[in-house]
């Protein structure tokens, strides 16, 4: 109900009386009174005045439906929301929930206090800062494929990065970077048999509002924020939609068409590691190598130690500069 009374305060340019709402709604006004404490709790600023009644003056910077619907033009990404003000991590939680839930459903939390990242690392995850959400997905593709949707993430946040006119790069395959810095991270999780997958969750960080003190030193050496790079706060909710919106379109087109050419565009085109040379980690063994390209099925084609070319899997991989983060 207290998101009734707040849908009619949007819209609503005036003051509008505690009688009227109730009238509405056929509750009491003291009710009406709850609702309106309620979402003062949760952080929107609401206006009282004798006689006149209640007006919204502001919105709080939170991820919820409510507040980013306006934005959305998707038709099931992100229609369900589920929405934490803290939790340990949205990916372990999607895991739990998957089996139960319909496609396109998210979990975004302000806050993450195990966030995860590739390779059992950490993501840091500090409140209100980031951007930080699962989507579950069920895409009937086979699991060799499923690598190839992390591509499409890293796209969709490439295109709303556009939109804001800040120009990214993918860095293969999970990466996302401004000024040679990682600005998003992309964990992508499936269930499944040999040849059917039963869900797959894939859990996308971008540091927004980030300040430099969120991140510990040694991040801070190759991470930034879009906050720290334009030297002002951006808009959270609309810069989620627009990943949203962006995404659904490019894996409508993987998953319904099985056509892979806009996303390969993007990622070929935004590539940071294409024509560089670079190290390769699996495990303790390394390797210098130089990209040559990303292919059809969105693996990297690269030239090894030896001279050769081969395919290299995302899997268990890391890459890095040789002399630092790219
Ligand atoms: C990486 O760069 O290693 C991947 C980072 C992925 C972080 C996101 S934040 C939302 C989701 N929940 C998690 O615990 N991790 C992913």
């Amino acid at each position: 109900m207290k998101y009734k009374v707040l849908e009619l305060l949007k819209n609503s340019k005036d003051f509008l009386s505690g009688e009227k709402i109730s009238e509405e709604f056929g509750v009491s006004r003291s009710y009406i009174w709850k609702c309106i404490k309620n979402l003062r709790e949760e952080g929107y600023n609401i206006e009282s005045i004798s006689n006149r009644g209640y007006r919204l003056i502001e919105s709080p910077d939170k991820l919820t439906y409510i507040e980013i619907e306006k934005y959305l033009d998707t038709k099931f990404i992100g229609r369900e929301i589920e929405y934490f003000e803290s939790i340990d991590s949205t990916n372990t939680y999607g895991k739990e929930i998957a089996r139960e839930s319909n496609e396109g459903r998210i979990i975004i939390a302000e806050e993450q206090t195990k966030g995860r990242g590739r390779l059992g690392r950490d993501w840091q995850s500090n409140k209100n800062e980031g951007i930080y959400f699962s989507i579950i997905l069920k895409p009937k593709l086979s699991p060799e494929k499923i690598s190839r949707l992390t591509l499409v993430g890293a796209s969709a946040v490439v295109m709303a990065l556009d939109e804001l006119g800040i120009e990214s790069y993918i860095k293969w395959p999970n990466d996302v970077i401004v000024n040679n810095k990682k600005l998003c991270g992309i964990l992508t999780e499936m269930a499944g048999e040999l040849n059917s997958i039963d869900y797959v969750i894939m859990g996308i960080g971008i540091n927004a509002n980030n300040s430099m003190e969120s991140f510990d030193e040694e991040v801070l050496k190759k991470a930034t924020s879009l906050k720290l790079e334009l030297g002002e706060k951006i808009n959270r909710q609309s810069l989620l939609a627009s990943i949203l919106n962006n995404f659904e379109k490019l894996y409508l087109e993987f998953t319904e068409e099985d056509k892979f050419e806009s996303t390969l565009k993007i990622a070929r085109e935004r590539s940071i590691l294409i024509g560089r040379e670079v190290r390769l980690i699996r495990g303790n063994e390394k390797e210098n190598i130089r990209v040559i390209d990303i292919n059809e099925n969105g693996e990297l084609l690269v030239e090894g130690e030896d001279g050769k070319e081969r395919l290299v899997y995302s899997g268990e991989v890391s890459i890095r500069g040789k002399d630092g983060y790219i």
